[in-house]
């Protein structure tokens, strides 16, 4: 099967605070989003990689991205929320995929993803009957508040995974769970309510997500130790 990666990148940032979306910002000298978008153009595993923009995204054509090379599909396809964009997505997939395609969905909000990450999860996965994603364990004791921001009870982290992406999963299966289950705000929430168990694939905490101004510093700093 192929290894198709499908980027939602129409939200526009509201946690972020900033003039444009994040992922048109500029980090390292680049906007955001080309990070995660040139790596996974690289990447001799990935055959293709959509880019899911909202439908009145001024901002990418502003931009040569030709240097991506022929791999890289912007489509003006995103919708009121992360589940629609990535659901919209698949349509436009769905009319050259096979059902069985792999779809890698990463947010155009994590601009670290490296080459090793992506070849850890396709690895790992390459048998996989349900399919995963990238995440990592939880490392600070965990708290459950009452409502009023009292401690109701200290909830066991052992057995507790903060999940990133790319979140990967077959095309036709992908899709269907998401026709089920449109209000979930990850690929694997939609697979668990089909009753399934997506594989968590342990990462690091360098495959952050941007979310607020602070954490531009941060990015900038892990793709420097990078080298890209
Ligand atoms: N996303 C999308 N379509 C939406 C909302 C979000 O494609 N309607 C994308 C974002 O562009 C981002 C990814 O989903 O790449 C993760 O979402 P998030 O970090 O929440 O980004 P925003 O929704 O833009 O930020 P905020 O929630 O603060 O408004
Ligand atoms: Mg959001």
């Amino acid at each position: 099967p192929r290894h198709i990666a499908l980027v939602p990148a129409a939200g526009s940032g509201s946690r972020f605070g900033a003039q444009m979306p994040k992922q048109y910002l500029p980090l390292a000298g680049q906007p955001l989003i080309r990070h995660a978008l040139a790596t996974l153009c690289a990447h001799p595993r990935i055959d293709r990689v959509v880019v899911a923009l909202a439908p009145e995204d001024l901002y990418w054509q502003g931009f040569d991205w030709t240097a991506l090379g022929p791999k890289l599909m912007p489509v003006h396809c995103g919708g009121a929320s992360r589940a629609a964009s990535v659901r919209n997505g698949l349509w436009e997939i769905a009319g050259w995929a096979r059902p069985e395609d792999w779809v890698l969905v990463h947010d155009a909000a994590r601009p670290c993803l490296s080459a090793a990450m992506l070849d850890t999860l396709i690895d790992t996965l390459a048998d996989d009957p349900v399919g995963g994603l990238l995440a990592q364990k939880v490392a600070d004791t965990l708290k459950r508040a009452d409502g009023a921001d009292r401690v109701e009870a200290t909830v066991p982290r052992d057995a507790m995974w903060q999940a990133q992406t790319p979140q990967m999963f077959r095309l036709a299966r992908l899709a269907d769970a998401l026709d089920r289950c449109p209000d979930v705000t990850d690929e694997a929430s939609a697979i668990e309510a089909a009753g399934l168990r997506p594989r968590l694939v342990a990462a690091g905490a360098a495959n952050l997500k941007v979310t607020w101004p602070e954490d531009m510093k941060l990015a900038e700093l892990i793709l420097q130790t990078q080298g890209t």
